[in-house]
């Protein structure tokens, strides 16, 4: 599979098989995620692996009730010790850093076999607490990890491309 065959078949992914995630499949996740570029090369992520279900059920109460993410298998909770660094630009570098490294996971996932879905409806406070997540470290994203039920690419509902690129000016 190459890169854009991998764009194209990942989707998000709400159900899950009871099979767990193989120990080389996770670690060439993670690989794919450590790899990422990030500003100045900080890599200020940091990944917490749950696999416990009990843990995983707790996570997904904090996630607004969202039960298919304790049904996965594995559970990434993408964080960022961060000193809240600002670019130039005038952006936060954590937030973007941590996205590039999870995006590229999620492809990887998918040559892999294995889905994923992006979530950013959690309570960070609760994610803490159950994690033991030190203070001064943020949770960006929580990240379902397993085999899905259906891996069928679909179609994307996507904007067209002359709603968002612009040539030359805007
Ligand atoms: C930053 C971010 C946060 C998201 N949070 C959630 C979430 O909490 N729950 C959920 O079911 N999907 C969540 N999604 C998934 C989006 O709804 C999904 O990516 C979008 O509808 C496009 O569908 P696709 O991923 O199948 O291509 C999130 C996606 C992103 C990128």
């Amino acid at each position: 599979m190459n890169v854009l065959d991998a764009v194209k078949s990942r989707k998000s992914i709400r159900k899950y098989l009871d099979r767990p995630v193989e120990d080389s499949k996770l670690n060439t996740v993670l690989e794919a995620g450590r790899l990422a570029p990030s500003a100045s090369n900080r890599q200020e992520w940091r990944f917490v692996i749950v696999r416990e279900s009990g843990t995983r059920k707790r996570l997904a109460e904090a996630a607004g009730g969202q039960t298919f993410v304790g049904e996965a298998p594995v559970v990434v909770v993408a964080c960022a010790k961060t000193d809240g660094r600002v670019m130039r630009c005038g952006q936060l570098s954590y937030p973007i850093d941590v996205a590039i490294a999870l995006d590229h996971m999620t492809l990887a996932a998918v040559e892999l076999g294995l889905g994923t879905c992006w979530i950013g409806l959690f309570e960070e406070t609760r994610v803490k607490e159950i994690l033991g997540i030190p203070e001064d470290i943020r949770v960006v994203q929580l990240m379902p990890l397993g085999y899905p039920v259906d891996p069928t690419p679909v179609e994307k509902s996507r904007l067209p491309f002359d709603m968002i690129v612009k040539y030359d000016h805007w």
